[in-house]
Protein backbone atom coordinates (compact mmCIF):
# COMPACT_ATOMS: atom_id res chain seq x y z
CA UNK A 1 0.00 0.00 0.00
CA UNK A 2 1.16 3.92 -0.57
CA UNK A 3 0.89 5.64 3.12
CA UNK A 4 -0.31 9.14 1.73
CA UNK A 5 -0.57 10.15 5.67
CA UNK A 6 1.25 8.56 9.20
CA UNK A 7 -0.72 10.84 11.22
CA UNK A 8 2.17 11.53 13.37
CA UNK A 9 5.35 13.67 12.98
CA UNK A 10 8.38 12.82 11.76
CA UNK A 11 10.64 12.80 14.49
CA UNK A 12 8.37 10.07 15.50
CA UNK A 13 9.00 7.33 12.67
CA UNK A 14 12.44 7.09 11.08
CA UNK A 15 11.14 6.93 7.21
CA UNK A 16 12.65 9.04 5.22
CA UNK A 17 9.41 10.28 3.91
CA UNK A 18 6.13 11.25 5.50
CA UNK A 19 5.22 9.48 2.03
CA UNK A 20 6.29 6.37 0.95
CA UNK A 21 5.07 2.62 -0.48
CA UNK A 22 5.14 -0.02 2.45
CA UNK A 23 6.83 -2.48 0.31
CA UNK A 24 7.38 -5.32 2.89
CA UNK A 25 6.35 -7.03 6.41
CA UNK A 26 9.03 -4.54 7.97
CA UNK A 27 7.83 -1.89 6.71
CA UNK A 28 4.51 -2.62 8.05
CA UNK A 29 6.47 -3.57 11.71
CA UNK A 30 7.70 -0.11 11.41
CA UNK A 31 4.67 1.86 10.87
CA UNK A 32 2.94 -0.35 14.01
CA UNK A 33 5.95 0.70 16.52
CA UNK A 34 4.98 4.53 15.62
CA UNK A 35 2.20 3.51 17.61
CA UNK A 36 -0.60 6.02 15.74
CA UNK A 37 -4.31 4.69 15.76
CA UNK A 38 -5.12 5.48 11.90
CA UNK A 39 -2.61 5.90 8.77
CA UNK A 40 -4.47 7.15 5.07
CA UNK A 41 -3.33 5.59 1.90
CA UNK A 42 -3.63 6.82 -1.78
CA UNK A 43 -5.01 3.94 -3.50
CA UNK A 44 -3.95 5.20 -7.13
CA UNK A 45 -0.56 4.76 -6.15
CA UNK A 46 -1.07 1.41 -4.42
CA UNK A 47 -3.08 -1.64 -3.18
CA UNK A 48 -6.90 -0.98 -2.02
CA UNK A 49 -7.27 -3.38 0.15
CA UNK A 50 -11.52 -3.15 0.33
CA UNK A 51 -10.90 -4.27 -3.37
CA UNK A 52 -8.75 -7.25 -2.45
CA UNK A 53 -10.56 -10.11 -2.25
CA UNK A 54 -10.63 -11.30 1.39
CA UNK A 55 -9.02 -14.34 2.67
CA UNK A 56 -11.12 -16.97 4.45
CA UNK A 57 -9.09 -16.17 8.05
CA UNK A 58 -9.08 -12.55 7.50
CA UNK A 59 -10.14 -10.67 10.82
CA UNK A 60 -13.46 -8.73 10.62
CA UNK A 61 -12.09 -5.03 9.12
CA UNK A 62 -13.03 -2.31 11.07
CA UNK A 63 -15.54 -0.45 9.01
CA UNK A 64 -15.42 3.37 11.15
CA UNK A 65 -12.17 5.05 11.13
CA UNK A 66 -10.94 6.91 14.05
CA UNK A 67 -11.84 9.87 12.92
CA UNK A 68 -13.38 11.59 9.70
CA UNK A 69 -10.94 11.57 6.57
CA UNK A 70 -9.56 14.67 6.41
CA UNK A 71 -7.56 13.88 3.43
CA UNK A 72 -8.70 14.43 -0.64
CA UNK A 73 -10.83 11.61 -1.82
CA UNK A 74 -8.28 9.93 -3.67
CA UNK A 75 -7.02 9.00 0.17
CA UNK A 76 -9.22 6.73 1.97
CA UNK A 77 -8.71 5.63 5.40
CA UNK A 78 -7.20 2.30 5.92
CA UNK A 79 -10.10 0.27 6.81
CA UNK A 80 -8.24 -2.68 8.17
CA UNK A 81 -6.85 -2.98 11.70
CA UNK A 82 -3.06 -3.47 11.32
CA UNK A 83 -2.91 -5.61 14.53
CA UNK A 84 -6.31 -7.78 14.60
CA UNK A 85 -5.48 -11.46 14.40
CA UNK A 86 -2.19 -10.77 12.14
CA UNK A 87 -0.53 -13.92 10.22
CA UNK A 88 2.37 -14.51 12.70
CA UNK A 89 5.06 -14.15 10.14
CA UNK A 90 4.20 -11.03 8.78
CA UNK A 91 2.93 -8.60 11.95
CA UNK A 92 4.42 -10.03 15.37
CA UNK A 93 2.19 -9.29 18.49
CA UNK A 94 5.07 -7.83 20.17
CA UNK A 95 5.64 -4.25 18.60
CA UNK A 96 2.38 -3.99 16.62
CA UNK A 97 0.27 -1.12 18.26
CA UNK A 98 -3.58 -1.95 18.91
CA UNK A 99 -5.95 0.50 16.94
CA UNK A 100 -8.81 1.83 18.87
CA UNK A 101 -11.81 0.19 17.76
CA UNK A 102 -14.11 2.96 19.16
CA UNK A 103 -17.03 0.73 18.99
CA UNK A 104 -19.19 0.62 22.84
CA UNK A 105 -15.99 1.85 24.81
CA UNK A 106 -15.47 4.64 22.74
CA UNK A 107 -19.20 6.13 23.59
CA UNK A 108 -17.71 6.11 27.64
CA UNK A 109 -15.14 8.01 26.87
CA UNK A 110 -17.04 10.10 24.33
CA UNK A 111 -19.78 11.02 26.49
CA UNK A 112 -17.42 11.80 29.46
CA UNK A 113 -15.47 14.41 27.31
CA UNK A 114 -19.05 16.10 25.61
CA UNK A 115 -20.19 16.45 29.27
CA UNK A 116 -17.00 18.29 29.98
CA UNK A 117 -16.95 20.48 27.01
CA UNK A 118 -20.33 21.18 27.37
CA UNK A 119 -19.91 22.19 31.47
CA UNK A 120 -17.02 24.38 30.72
CA UNK A 121 -19.24 26.02 28.16
CA UNK A 122 -21.62 26.54 30.72
CA UNK A 123 -19.43 28.06 33.15
CA UNK A 124 -18.07 30.39 30.84
CA UNK A 125 -21.19 31.92 29.59
CA UNK A 126 -22.53 31.69 33.24
CA UNK A 127 -19.13 33.91 34.40
CA UNK A 128 -19.89 36.37 31.40
CA UNK A 129 -23.41 36.54 32.07
CA UNK A 130 -22.05 37.73 35.92
CA UNK A 131 -19.95 40.38 34.03
CA UNK A 132 -22.98 41.64 32.65
CA UNK A 133 -25.01 41.84 36.03
CA UNK A 134 -27.28 38.88 35.49
CA UNK A 135 -28.23 36.25 37.76
CA UNK A 136 -27.61 32.88 37.50
CA UNK A 137 -29.36 30.25 35.68
CA UNK A 138 -30.06 27.63 38.15
CA UNK A 139 -32.60 25.87 35.60
CA UNK A 140 -28.57 25.46 33.36
CA UNK A 141 -27.10 24.69 36.57
CA UNK A 142 -28.80 22.20 38.05
CA UNK A 143 -29.28 19.68 35.25
CA UNK A 144 -25.66 20.27 34.60
CA UNK A 145 -24.33 19.18 38.71
CA UNK A 146 -26.67 16.20 37.98
CA UNK A 147 -25.50 14.91 35.01
CA UNK A 148 -21.76 15.67 36.68
CA UNK A 149 -22.89 13.44 39.71
CA UNK A 150 -23.84 10.80 37.74
CA UNK A 151 -20.93 10.35 35.94
CA UNK A 152 -19.17 10.33 38.80
CA UNK A 153 -21.06 7.69 40.33
CA UNK A 154 -21.45 5.53 37.60
CA UNK A 155 -18.04 5.94 36.23
CA UNK A 156 -15.59 8.31 37.94
CA UNK A 157 -12.50 7.00 35.99
CA UNK A 158 -14.38 8.39 32.60
CA UNK A 159 -14.51 12.01 34.18
CA UNK A 160 -11.97 12.59 36.41
CA UNK A 161 -9.01 12.59 34.14
CA UNK A 162 -10.70 14.66 31.59
CA UNK A 163 -10.72 17.14 34.55
CA UNK A 164 -7.01 17.04 35.15
CA UNK A 165 -6.70 17.97 31.16
CA UNK A 166 -6.75 21.97 30.84
CA UNK A 167 -6.18 24.22 28.37
CA UNK A 168 -4.33 27.49 28.84
CA UNK A 169 -6.86 29.91 28.04
CA UNK A 170 -9.69 28.45 29.86
CA UNK A 171 -8.31 28.08 33.15
CA UNK A 172 -11.38 28.95 35.74
CA UNK A 173 -13.69 27.69 33.93
CA UNK A 174 -12.42 24.36 33.55
CA UNK A 175 -11.18 24.85 37.21
CA UNK A 176 -14.75 25.34 38.56
CA UNK A 177 -15.56 21.97 36.51
CA UNK A 178 -12.90 19.98 37.84
CA UNK A 179 -13.56 20.80 41.39
CA UNK A 180 -17.05 20.12 40.90
CA UNK A 181 -15.67 16.08 39.64
CA UNK A 182 -13.79 16.23 42.46
CA UNK A 183 -15.83 17.18 45.19
CA UNK A 184 -17.99 14.68 43.85
CA UNK A 185 -15.82 12.23 44.07
CA UNK A 186 -14.70 13.23 47.43
CA UNK A 187 -17.84 13.37 49.12
CA UNK A 188 -18.68 10.13 47.82
CA UNK A 189 -15.74 8.51 48.90
CA UNK A 190 -16.98 10.11 52.61
CA UNK A 191 -20.42 8.40 51.76
CA UNK A 192 -22.28 11.95 52.43
CA UNK A 193 -25.93 10.70 51.51
CA UNK A 194 -26.42 11.93 47.23
CA UNK A 195 -28.95 14.40 48.25
CA UNK A 196 -26.20 16.26 49.89
CA UNK A 197 -23.61 15.48 47.15
CA UNK A 198 -25.74 17.35 44.64
CA UNK A 199 -25.59 20.61 46.95
CA UNK A 200 -22.17 19.86 47.64
CA UNK A 201 -21.30 19.68 43.50
CA UNK A 202 -23.60 22.84 42.79
CA UNK A 203 -21.40 25.15 45.27
CA UNK A 204 -17.94 23.55 43.59
CA UNK A 205 -19.24 24.08 40.26
CA UNK A 206 -20.25 27.89 41.40
CA UNK A 207 -17.24 28.45 44.26
CA UNK A 208 -15.17 30.82 42.03
CA UNK A 209 -18.08 32.87 40.47
CA UNK A 210 -16.83 35.84 42.37
CA UNK A 211 -13.52 36.03 40.07
CA UNK A 212 -16.28 37.52 36.87
CA UNK A 213 -15.47 40.38 39.29
CA UNK A 214 -12.00 40.09 39.56
CA UNK A 215 -10.52 42.40 36.37
CA UNK A 216 -9.11 40.00 33.93
CA UNK A 217 -5.81 41.81 34.25
CA UNK A 218 -5.10 40.28 37.84
CA UNK A 219 -6.81 36.95 37.17
CA UNK A 220 -4.16 36.11 34.17
CA UNK A 221 -1.35 37.95 35.49
CA UNK A 222 1.96 36.20 34.91
CA UNK A 223 4.07 38.05 37.60
CA UNK A 224 3.40 38.17 41.27
CA UNK A 225 0.38 40.25 42.48
CA UNK A 226 0.78 43.39 44.27
CA UNK A 227 -0.75 43.65 48.12
CA UNK A 228 -3.43 45.57 46.63
CA UNK A 229 -3.92 43.30 43.79
CA UNK A 230 -4.06 40.25 46.08
CA UNK A 231 -6.71 42.03 47.57
CA UNK A 232 -8.85 42.74 45.31
CA UNK A 233 -8.54 38.54 44.31
CA UNK A 234 -9.12 37.41 47.83
CA UNK A 235 -11.94 39.61 47.70
CA UNK A 236 -13.32 37.07 44.50
CA UNK A 237 -15.12 34.63 48.10
CA UNK A 238 -16.92 37.84 49.19
CA UNK A 239 -18.10 38.61 46.05
CA UNK A 240 -19.20 34.94 45.31
CA UNK A 241 -21.02 34.73 48.33
CA UNK A 242 -22.96 38.25 47.37
CA UNK A 243 -23.89 36.44 44.00
CA UNK A 244 -25.08 33.17 45.39
CA UNK A 245 -26.63 34.76 47.98
CA UNK A 246 -29.13 36.61 45.45
CA UNK A 247 -29.21 33.40 43.33
CA UNK A 248 -32.78 31.70 44.19
CA UNK A 249 -32.59 28.18 44.93
CA UNK A 250 -28.87 27.75 46.41
CA UNK A 251 -28.94 26.00 49.59
CA UNK A 252 -26.95 26.26 52.81
CA UNK A 253 -24.50 23.89 51.39
CA UNK A 254 -23.52 25.07 48.40
CA UNK A 255 -23.09 28.60 49.64
CA UNK A 256 -20.42 26.90 52.81
CA UNK A 257 -18.31 25.55 49.62
CA UNK A 258 -17.90 28.57 48.02
CA UNK A 259 -18.01 30.92 50.96
CA UNK A 260 -15.48 28.59 52.75
CA UNK A 261 -13.19 27.68 50.16
CA UNK A 262 -10.25 29.98 51.61
CA UNK A 263 -10.81 29.35 54.72
CA UNK A 264 -7.97 27.25 56.53
CA UNK A 265 -7.94 24.67 59.53
CA UNK A 266 -5.40 26.25 61.51
CA UNK A 267 -7.39 30.18 60.89
CA UNK A 268 -4.81 31.71 58.50
CA UNK A 269 -7.42 31.66 55.63
CA UNK A 270 -9.59 34.02 54.25
CA UNK A 271 -11.79 36.28 54.48
CA UNK A 272 -13.06 35.62 57.97
CA UNK A 273 -10.33 33.64 59.25
CA UNK A 274 -12.52 30.58 60.65
CA UNK A 275 -10.60 27.71 62.42
CA UNK A 276 -11.58 24.17 63.17
CA UNK A 277 -15.26 23.18 63.23
CA UNK A 278 -16.04 26.68 62.45
CA UNK A 279 -15.81 26.18 58.98
CA UNK A 280 -18.31 23.65 57.58
CA UNK A 281 -17.34 19.91 56.62
CA UNK A 282 -18.47 21.17 53.19
CA UNK A 283 -15.75 24.46 53.11
CA UNK A 284 -13.00 22.09 54.52
CA UNK A 285 -13.51 19.46 51.52
CA UNK A 286 -13.95 22.67 49.26
CA UNK A 287 -10.34 24.05 50.36
CA UNK A 288 -8.55 20.62 50.11
CA UNK A 289 -9.77 20.15 46.25
CA UNK A 290 -9.50 23.66 45.59
CA UNK A 291 -5.31 23.64 46.18
CA UNK A 292 -5.30 20.16 44.59
CA UNK A 293 -6.53 20.92 41.50
CA UNK A 294 -4.92 24.73 41.43
CA UNK A 295 -1.50 23.26 42.16
CA UNK A 296 -1.25 20.34 39.61
CA UNK A 297 -2.81 22.79 36.78
CA UNK A 298 -0.50 24.66 34.34
CA UNK A 299 -1.32 28.07 34.62
CA UNK A 300 0.56 30.86 32.87
CA UNK A 301 3.24 31.50 35.65
CA UNK A 302 3.70 27.43 36.52
CA UNK A 303 4.14 24.52 35.25
CA UNK A 304 1.45 22.24 37.33
CA UNK A 305 2.53 19.88 39.91
CA UNK A 306 2.38 15.96 39.62
CA UNK A 307 -0.35 14.88 41.33
CA UNK A 308 2.03 12.40 43.64
CA UNK A 309 4.14 15.85 44.75
CA UNK A 310 0.25 17.96 44.96
CA UNK A 311 -0.88 15.01 47.44
CA UNK A 312 2.49 15.06 49.50
CA UNK A 313 2.22 18.81 49.50
CA UNK A 314 -1.45 18.64 51.05
CA UNK A 315 -0.20 16.14 53.29
CA UNK A 316 2.13 18.05 54.74
CA UNK A 317 0.24 21.18 54.71
CA UNK A 318 -2.43 18.75 56.62
CA UNK A 319 0.02 20.03 59.43
CA UNK A 320 -2.26 23.13 59.64
CA UNK A 321 -4.12 24.19 56.69
CA UNK A 322 -6.59 20.95 56.17
CA UNK A 323 -8.15 18.64 58.59
CA UNK A 324 -5.85 15.67 58.53
CA UNK A 325 -8.45 12.95 58.14
CA UNK A 326 -10.22 14.70 54.84
CA UNK A 327 -6.59 14.69 53.52
CA UNK A 328 -6.46 11.60 53.40
CA UNK A 329 -9.90 10.40 52.18
CA UNK A 330 -9.25 12.72 49.74
CA UNK A 331 -6.31 10.87 48.74
CA UNK A 332 -8.47 7.44 48.72
CA UNK A 333 -10.67 9.24 46.18
CA UNK A 334 -8.43 10.21 43.83
CA UNK A 335 -5.99 7.54 44.00
CA UNK A 336 -1.94 8.60 44.73
CA UNK A 337 -1.61 7.76 40.80
CA UNK A 338 -4.75 9.01 39.57
CA UNK A 339 -6.56 7.53 36.75
CA UNK A 340 -5.22 8.71 33.46
CA UNK A 341 -1.66 9.94 34.85
CA UNK A 342 1.17 8.07 32.92
CA UNK A 343 3.73 6.40 35.59
CA UNK A 344 7.19 4.26 35.11
CA UNK A 345 7.12 1.06 36.37
CA UNK A 346 10.40 -0.46 37.81
CA UNK A 347 10.24 -2.64 34.47
CA UNK A 348 11.26 0.35 32.50
CA UNK A 349 7.89 0.36 30.41
CA UNK A 350 5.53 3.62 30.65
CA UNK A 351 2.08 2.98 31.55
CA UNK A 352 -1.06 4.65 31.98
CA UNK A 353 -3.32 4.10 35.09
CA UNK A 354 -7.03 2.66 34.38
CA UNK A 355 -8.64 2.29 37.56
CA UNK A 356 -8.22 2.60 41.20
CA UNK A 357 -8.15 0.10 43.63
CA UNK A 358 -9.29 1.97 46.81
CA UNK A 359 -7.15 -0.31 49.01
CA UNK A 360 -4.21 -0.31 47.59
CA UNK A 361 -3.78 3.52 45.80
CA UNK A 362 0.16 1.79 44.51
CA UNK A 363 -1.24 -0.70 42.90
CA UNK A 364 -4.01 0.80 40.24
CA UNK A 365 -4.80 -1.11 37.07
CA UNK A 366 -2.79 0.10 34.22
CA UNK A 367 -2.15 0.08 30.70
CA UNK A 368 1.56 -0.97 29.51
CA UNK A 369 2.29 1.77 26.48
CA UNK A 370 5.78 2.57 25.72
CA UNK A 371 9.05 1.14 26.74
CA UNK A 372 11.74 4.09 27.78
CA UNK A 373 14.23 2.56 25.33
CA UNK A 374 12.23 4.34 22.96
CA UNK A 375 9.59 2.61 21.54
CA UNK A 376 5.70 1.65 21.55
CA UNK A 377 4.51 -1.33 23.28
CA UNK A 378 1.85 -3.87 22.51
CA UNK A 379 -0.64 -2.00 24.95
CA UNK A 380 -1.30 -4.70 27.31
CA UNK A 381 -3.67 -4.02 30.58
CA UNK A 382 -2.14 -5.29 33.39
CA UNK A 383 -3.49 -5.41 37.72
CA UNK A 384 -0.50 -4.02 39.43
CA UNK A 385 -1.78 -5.85 42.67
CA UNK A 386 -1.48 -9.25 40.74
CA UNK A 387 2.36 -8.56 39.46
CA UNK A 388 5.44 -8.30 39.83
CA UNK A 389 6.09 -5.05 38.41
CA UNK A 390 5.22 -1.65 40.56
CA UNK A 391 5.28 1.88 39.81
CA UNK A 392 8.57 3.61 40.37
CA UNK A 393 7.11 7.03 39.51
CA UNK A 394 5.08 9.76 37.75
CA UNK A 395 5.78 10.92 34.10
CA UNK A 396 5.44 13.57 32.30
CA UNK A 397 3.33 13.01 29.02
CA UNK A 398 4.67 15.64 27.10
CA UNK A 399 8.28 14.67 27.70
CA UNK A 400 7.30 11.81 26.40
CA UNK A 401 5.46 12.96 23.01
CA UNK A 402 2.58 11.09 24.28
CA UNK A 403 -0.60 12.50 23.60
CA UNK A 404 -2.52 11.81 27.13
CA UNK A 405 -6.15 11.59 25.69
CA UNK A 406 -5.50 9.05 23.50
CA UNK A 407 -4.18 6.84 26.27
CA UNK A 408 -7.49 7.15 28.40
CA UNK A 409 -9.47 4.36 29.56
CA UNK A 410 -11.97 3.86 27.11
FE1 LIG B 1 -11.13 30.54 44.84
Amino acid sequence: MYVHNLNCGWLQHDFVRNRFRLEDADDVRKVQALGVAEIYIDTERGLDPDALPAPAAAPKPLTEPLTKPRTKPRTKPLTEPLTEQPPAETLPARDAPAIHTHTKSASRLERARSLHREATQIVRGMLGDIRLGKQIEMEKVEPLVGRIVDSIFSDQDALLPLARLKQHDSYTFQHSVSVCALMTAFARTLEVPREKIREIAIGALLHDVGKARVPDEILNKPGKLTDAEFDRMKNHVVQSKIILMATPGISPIALDVAAQHHERFDGTGYPNKLAGDQISLYGRMGAIVDVYDAITSDRVYHKGKPPTEALRKLLEWSANHFEPRLVKAFIRSVGIYPTGALVRLESKRLAVVQAQHGDKPMQPKVKLIFHTAGHYLQPDDIDLRRSQDRIVGYEDFADWNIDPLRWLPQ
